[in-house]
């Protein structure tokens, strides 16, 4: 079968040949660590998420059935091309990632017309998600360090997920330590609970669904 040309290929990035795509990653791997020696608390690991990890957060999030995605935290945009190559070709995701380096990569690489990128934190979800003009999402992926943070910031920005979001929509939050849970389960319930040991490091992955009333 034929590819479809890359400029019209609803993905984040065009296939390019695999000389050119291994140089992409290897650029935003680069990218992403000097990232973390500028803020290691803040961004939490050396190396961008795994395919493997990438692949689960898609799954869990089901963003191929979501029509509004919203992604907390894309860094250099490894999870942003995933969840946009499993997107709808209708569907929008929001990013909102806190740092102006990594915003500014991700602008120069990520050329969609379904993404939109602010810079900011997270801690505006709301002000941000209804400046878009977009409806309550139907997922929200979040890789920011809820461990490191404040509490009172991430008791802030659980409020605001558990508000914008759907009822029946899916958070999904992929981590090195469970405190996501404590400000997150007062909110939305139980999460589902799992492991992607593929991946620097192991992250845990939890998966909460809002209830529908
Ligand atoms: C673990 S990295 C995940 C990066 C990328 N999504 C990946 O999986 O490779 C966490 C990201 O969250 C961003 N971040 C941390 N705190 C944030 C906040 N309060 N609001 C938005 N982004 C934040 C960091 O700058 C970093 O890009």
């Amino acid at each position: 079968m034929l590819n479809k040309p890359s400029a019209l290929r609803p993905t984040g990035r065009a296939t390019p040949p695999a000389r050119q795509r291994h140089g992409g990653q290897l650029r935003d791997g680069l990218e992403f660590l000097r990232g973390f020696l500028r803020h290691p608390a803040r961004v939490g690991s050396v190396v961008p998420s795994s395919r493997w990890l990438e692949q689960r957060l898609v799954r869990e999030a089901r963003v191929a059935e979501a029509h509004t995605v919203v992604e907390l935290g894309p860094g250099t945009g490894g999870t942003t091309a995933a969840f946009l190559r499993a997107m709808r070709p209708e569907a929008q995701l929001l990013a909102i990632e806190l740092d102006a380096i990594f915003d500014q990569h991700l602008r120069s690489t990520v050329q969609d017309p379904r993404f939109t990128l602010e810079l900011g934190s997270a801690e505006q979800l709301q002000d941000l998600l209804a400046a878009s003009g977009l409806p309550a999402p139907d997922a929200i992926v979040s890789g920011i360090p809820f461990s490191t943070m404040a509490p009172e910031a991430a008791d802030r920005i659980a409020a605001a997920i558990a508000e914008v979001l759907r009822p029946g929509g899916r958070f999904v939050a992929y981590q090195v330590r469970a405190q996501v849970a404590a400000f997150v389960s007062p909110r939305l319930g139980q999460p589902q609970k799992r492991w992607e040991v593929v991946n620097v490091p192991p992250v845990r992955v939890f998966t909460w669904v809002k209830p529908l009333r």
